[in-house]
């Protein structure tokens, strides 16, 4: 059982992100990491056909015997993760803006969030700001664009830091101190972030405690593998594999998959 792999989908390949710091906590555990470019950006879709991706997605992860499945999608998991956990009897592992712990550290009681329209207007976003955002402001931004730039190789693009500047300007008028990234394609965006953001400014995305997470589920299901084999990484995309190559930084295999 415990060598099955971990199965990891995006609705593209911003989810290497959160690859990145599973692989970097756990690293002896097989993975295989789904990259739905094809049908990118979930964003702006419906509740509906958005869970109807996640279906899919996770079908195919299950079909390659995965122990569990990280939902490494801020908009899949705000819209659909509820739907899955009801539905299939593996653990699954979502990732949410992390708004809480800006809440908490902010100083000048104003936040700023850039996520997808899918992921602001879900309902289990609203619950989490609501919980834990209510006495502070929180500009919310949707980054309309971002993940079509980053899918086509765009990432070091001239336009997407005239995006970028057109979308923190309001955030940083209202003098926030904390910017959270609320979709997993955005961590790439960190050295264009930094460079355009003023220096008092953090930046912070829940990769690190997604990681955190899968960990400890796999201890509490007895699922973390023991073997100390080098570990089955496995990548496939219905979409780009230079983009995802280019993301990588490493020299794995990624396989082109119509799924
Ligand atoms: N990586 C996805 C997220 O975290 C991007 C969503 C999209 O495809 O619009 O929300």
């Amino acid at each position: 059982m415990s060598t099955q792999p971990i199965g990891i989908f995006d609705s593209g390949v911003g989810g290497t992100s959160i690859w990145k710091e599973i692989h970097s906590l756990i690293p002896n555990e097989n993975t295989i990491y789904l990259a739905d470019s094809k049908n990118a950006p979930y964003g702006p879709k419906g509740k509906d056909v958005i869970i109807d991706l996640s279906v899919k997605n996770t079908e195919h992860l299950l079909s390659k015997n995965c122990k569990l499945i990280v939902v490494a999608c801020n908009t899949a998991t705000t819209n659909a993760i509820e739907y899955l956990r009801a539905n299939y009897n593996i653990p699954f592992i979502g990732i949410e803006p992390a708004i809480k712990p800006a809440a908490l550290q902010t100083k000048t009681n104003t936040v700023g969030i850039l996520a997808t329209k899918g992921t602001l207007s879900s309902e289990l976003f609203s619950k989490t700001s609501t919980l834990f955002a209510n006495n502070i402001k929180v500009v919310e931004q949707i980054g309309n664009g971002i993940v079509e730039l980053i899918e086509s190789n765009q990432l070091h693009s001239e336009e997407m830091k005239l995006l970028l500047k057109v979308y923190l300007q309001p955030m940083i008028e209202a003098n926030i101190d904390y910017l959270v990234l609320g979709c997993t394609h955005y961590p790439y965006l960190i050295p264009i972030l930094i460079d355009l953001l003023p220096k008092h400014v953090k930046i912070i995305d829940s990769g690190e405690a997604v990681a955190r997470q899968t960990k400890t589920i796999l201890e509490q299901h007895n699922l973390l593998n023991s073997e100390m084999l080098k570990p089955k990484l496995e990548f496939y995309t219905n979409g780009n594999l230079d983009v995802m190559r280019s993301l990588l930084d490493g020299n794995f295999d990624i396989e082109y998959l119509d799924f």
